[in-house]
């Protein structure tokens, strides 16, 4: 392993999430130690994190000035988690999504976290009040929520917990900005952070489009893709309101009330996810995409979004 004078970032989970972070902070000259409590996981982690950053490189999607080579030996795998945490000025925990998880990791964070440590969680949809409040350290612990793929779609949400010290959550938004991430801070807890919020009320329009008998499946995620998703991969939707008249408050003046006359025949949440229009859409995504070849569709979709994420790191 080679030593960089960035500093150490500490990696808690090396599934899915704990290598993307990882292959971040290498990007950015990071030294990244990363523990899971599987050992085995840990060589199977560093075997593919070697094998993505290469591929990366090959794609010419590798992010910072080091070699895949080079980057690679910034990781080092650790089989304990207090030798994992020494040093670091950062830890990241990527472990599964369950409460009863978070809380029990976030006590052993706890024993070995500094003065000036960030603990991070990349929780999805807990909020870290929900799992910190007891905890010495309770200050210096947030959520980092990242968006899959992170290598690709920057989205940071940072939410810190009510006694989170704000400092800690500038200085997360900091390294993230550094480390060529996009953070965004919520000013306070709400469920689902804001990404799943506005997904959600995607989804739920989307849902009832279909149940209503409007679109088919294919012609609803067109909307998306070849409609709003295009424009909203640029400017967001405030923006575009202000774009599309005089401003803002000219767009409402002339749209907010047709807005609110077809608003009002949405169906109120929470919508239902019934079985029978699950099977009905289930049977028509399978002819877009056949079981066997959803890894192929995924890959291909990563290597759009890597397309993207070069067209706008350009600028
Ligand atoms: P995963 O299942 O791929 O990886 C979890 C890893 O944690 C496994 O390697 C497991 O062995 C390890 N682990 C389990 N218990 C542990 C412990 N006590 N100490 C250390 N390691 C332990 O899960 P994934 O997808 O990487 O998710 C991790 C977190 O990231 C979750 O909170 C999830 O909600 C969040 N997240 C996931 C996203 C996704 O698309 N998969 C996107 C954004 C956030």
């Amino acid at each position: 392993a080679c030593k960089s004078e960035k500093g150490k970032i500490a990696i808690i989970g090396s599934g899915l999430i704990g290598q993307s972070w990882a292959a971040i902070f290498v990007g950015a000259g990071y030294n990244v130690t990363v523990y899971d409590i599987d050992d085995k996981q840990i060589e199977k982690a560093l075997a593919n994190m070697t094998k993505s950053l290469k591929s990366y490189e090959t794609q010419g999607c590798l992010r910072g000035n080091l070699s895949a080579e080079e980057q690679s030996k910034l990781i080092t795998g650790s089989h304990d988690i207090k030798a994992c945490m020494e040093n670091a000025i950062y830890v990241q925990e990527c472990v599964p999504e369950s409460i009863e998880m978070k809380k029990s990791v976030f006590g052993e964070l706890d024993k070995y976290c500094t003065k000036d440590m960030v603990i991070a969680s990349s929780s999805s949809c807990i909020n870290s009040s929900q799992f910190t409040e007891n905890l010495n350290h309770k200050t210096n612990m947030l959520i980092a929520h990242p968006v899959n793929p992170p290598y690709f779609l920057p989205l940071v949400e940072i939410i810190p917990a009510p006694w989170t010290a704000t400092e800690i959550t500038n200085r997360t938004r900091q390294l993230m900005e550094e480390i060529g991430q996009a953070p965004i801070t919520l000013k306070k807890e709400v469920p689902g952070f804001a990404l799943n919020r506005i997904q959600y009320a995607v989804i739920n329009e989307c849902w009832s489009l279909y149940k209503n008998g409007v679109l088919s499946a294919e012609d609803i995620d067109k909307v998306m893709y070849e409609g709003l998703g295009r424009r909203y991969a640029f400017i967001g939707p405030l923006e575009t309101m202000h774009l599309n008249a005089d401003g803002i408050k000219d767009y409402c003046k002339k749209y907010a009330e047709g807005m609110q006359k077809v608003s009002s025949t949405f169906t109120p949440p929470p919508i239902e996810y019934d079985a029978a229009t699950a099977d009905n859409i289930q049977e028509e995504l399978t002819n877009i995409v056949p079981a066997d070849q959803t890894q192929t569709r995924k890959e291909w979709r990563d290597e759009r979004l890597a397309q993207l994420d070069k067209l706008k790191r350009n600028k």
